[in-house]
């Protein structure tokens, strides 16, 4: 579904990933695991079409789509969940939602999505008519995802979904991506938290200053020395 080859990306004239090699297939839930600063959360931008890249391709489905933008990303089926929680704050639940389903390859199932976002986090439900900014961290996680799931996405590409939560929410967070991949769609994950991380996905990129270091499934990245060595004391 999504093949990455030789790309090259990063802020200016500044790289930051230098040949990056990535490929997930239809159906797969894909971990990418790496420290603080790796590089992570320029991959996801510069797979939605945030970031330019300078080098390498992109491909989804068949269709090169690197350096054309968000837009585009949008369009072919690929939605991000941003790191940080982004919800608009003084708008209600519904109303973010409703954002996130403007898209006219969305729009026609709005209504339908938003009855299984409801199901998938019933807590969205009760606070439907809830401004975004007083919910908690862990409501404000459930909600930016469903707001991706509104794009009626292929490809869901969440980056860090884990950080700031309690243990608890991040079960429930993690369950829920669970139960989506489990009824057919794609995933990728970006995470510094390798054990959890490792735990859901089939497939895992450990990256490491702008480089994939080591892939392989998932099972076998946890138990790899390298992996390990890594990030010793994270598993
Ligand atoms: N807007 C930016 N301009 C310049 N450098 C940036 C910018 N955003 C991130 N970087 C740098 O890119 C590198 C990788 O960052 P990032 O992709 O955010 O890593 P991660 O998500 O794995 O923590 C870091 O060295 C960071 O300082
Ligand atoms: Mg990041």
């Amino acid at each position: 579904m999504l093949e990455i080859s030789g790309l090259v990306s990063g802020y200016g004239r500044i790289s930051i990933l230098h040949g990056i090699d990535l490929r997930v297939e239809k159906g797969e839930l894909v971990a990418l695991v790496g420290v603080n600063g790796a590089g992570k959360t320029t991959l996801m931008k510069t797979i939605a079409g945030l970031i330019r890249p300078t080098a390498g391709r992109i491909a989804f489905e068949g269709s090169e789509i690197a350096g054309e933008g968000a837009e585009r990303a949008v369009a072919a089926g690929i939605a991000l969940v941003p790191e940080g929680r982004m919800v608009f704050p003084r708008m209600t639940v519904w109303e973010n939602l409703m954002l996130g389903g403007v898209h006219p390859r969305a729009r026609p199932y709005r209504e339908a999505t938003l009855e299984r976002i409801f199901d998938l986090f019933p807590r969205l439900a009760e606070r439907r008519d809830q401004k975004a900014a007083t919910m908690s961290g862990g409501e404000q996680q459930m909600l930016v995802i469903g707001r991706g799931l509104m794009a009626q996405p292929k490809l869901l590409i969440l980056d860090e979904p884990s950080l700031g939560l309690s243990p608890l929410l991040v079960q429930e967070t993690y369950g829920a991506l669970r139960k989506l991949n489990a009824d057919g769609l794609t995933i990728l994950l970006a995470e510094q938290n390798v054990k959890l991380s490792l735990a859901v996905s089939n497939r895992g990129y450990v990256i490491e200053n702008g480089k994939i270091v080591l892939t392989g499934a998932s099972s076998d990245l946890a138990r790899d020395p390298a992996t390990r060595k890594a990030y010793l004391g994270r598993l």
